[in-house]
């Protein structure tokens, strides 16, 4: 199996809800390991630069209002096919279609108000790695 890494954001309702210790416990559980953290309250222009390639969706306006109304907390996470680990662990997108037990059927009002972020492929995580993290923000791996 690959070691990747990933991009996890917990999204201002995750922060809201005090979810951090239980959503890094589940990251944990599962074997990923989280390499770099920090907690930002985006900007407009960071958060329409990170999400650019939705900028012609309807709900564009509305998720730029969303991800800046408070703090997120934001992630890369290491571990053996970390991209999929991490996004099975999310759940689907839209809350009502997630799997039980993941983080979004547990906790996830709607589409919108989601509670997380993560990579789709390993080639986007490097970009939104990089994003936010730039090329020297990011541990290595302990184990
Ligand atoms: P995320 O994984 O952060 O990627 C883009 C985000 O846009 C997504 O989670 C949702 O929060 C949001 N999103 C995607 N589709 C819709 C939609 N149809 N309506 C509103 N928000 C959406």
């Amino acid at each position: 199996m690959a070691v990747e890494q990933t991009l996890s954001i917990i999204k201002p309702d995750g922060i809201q809800k005090n979810l951090i210790g239980e959503i890094y416990g589940r990251f944990e559980k599962a074997g990923l390991e989280v390499v770099a953290a920090r907690m930002l309250h985006l900007s407009k222009d960071q958060a329409e630069g990170f999400y650019a390639v939705h900028s012609e969706r309807p709900f564009f306006n509305d998720l730029v209002s969303y991800m800046t109304s408070g703090p997120v907390m934001i992630s890369v996470l290491s571990g053996d096919e970390a991209v999929i680990k991490h996004r099975d662990l999310m759940g689907a997108t839209n809350p009502a279609d997630a799997d039980s037990g993941t983080i979004r059927a547990d906790f996830a009002m709607s589409i919108e108000e989601n509670i997380c972020h993560g990579s789709d492929a390993t080639e986007t995580a490097a970009v939104e790695i990089n994003y936010f993290f730039g090329d020297d923000g990011v541990c290595p791996r302990t184990r």
